[in-house]
């Protein structure tokens, strides 16, 4: 039986049309839905052009458990995060328990926590003079980005970086290993 998984996304969707990519030609796992909680997100029209079922959920629709009714009707297995910006409910940690996993563009525990996400996390990483950054694939618990680290890639930050530039080398890792990631802890 293969496992069907759902990504959530808020923004572009560049790792959520990657993750459908790599997995086009498997029979072990299959991308069955994406949701989405942002009228204006890139993903949407990704949706459409890739062709896998879209769903727009608001918050009230998350915090009272009708988008786990939801996941639950798609027979889906594990759920994704990709650029997903709400804290996850506890009644949809509890109906996926480690089953849920997001990816977080910051070597976590460092420049993880509420409000630090996509550029905020990449002009503090340069504000700080860090040297290096990274990746961490981690799953997800009901506090902002503190489950357990599944997987973490780092880059080297130089001091001529700009926040873009420390974006795009995140982004260049995250394409290349989440999929990855995610098939080798959904198969074993
Ligand atoms: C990624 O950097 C991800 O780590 C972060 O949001 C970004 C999403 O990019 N949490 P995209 O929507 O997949 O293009």
């Amino acid at each position: 039986m293969s496992k069907n998984i759902a990504i959530f996304a808020s923004g572009s969707g560049s790792n959520a049309e990657r993750i459908v990519e790599y997995f086009s030609g498997s029979e072990e796992i299959n991308v069955k839905l994406f949701l989405c909680n942002n009228p204006e997100a890139g993903v949407i029209q990704r949706a459409e052009r890739l062709n896998i079922p879209l769903v727009m959920f608001n918050r009230q629709a998350f915090k009272s458990g009708e988008v786990v009714k939801i996941l639950q009707e798609n027979q889906i297995d594990w759920v994704i995060l990709a650029g997903f910006l709400w804290l996850v409910p506890q009644n949809m940690v509890e109906a996926f328990p480690n089953k849920i996993i997001n990816i977080h563009p910051a070597l976590l525990p460092k420049f993880g926590g509420k409000g630090m996400y996509g550029h905020f996390v990449h002009e503090t990483v340069v504000a700080n003079k860090e040297t290096e950054s990274g990746i961490t694939i981690h799953y997800v618990n009901e506090n902002y980005d503190e489950g357990a680290i599944i997987f973490q890639a780092s880059y080297p930050v130089l001091p001529s970086d700009t926040p873009e530039d420390v974006a795009k080398k995140g982004q260049v890792l995250e394409h290349k290993h989440f999929p990855e990631v995610i098939e080798k802890v959904i198969l074993g």
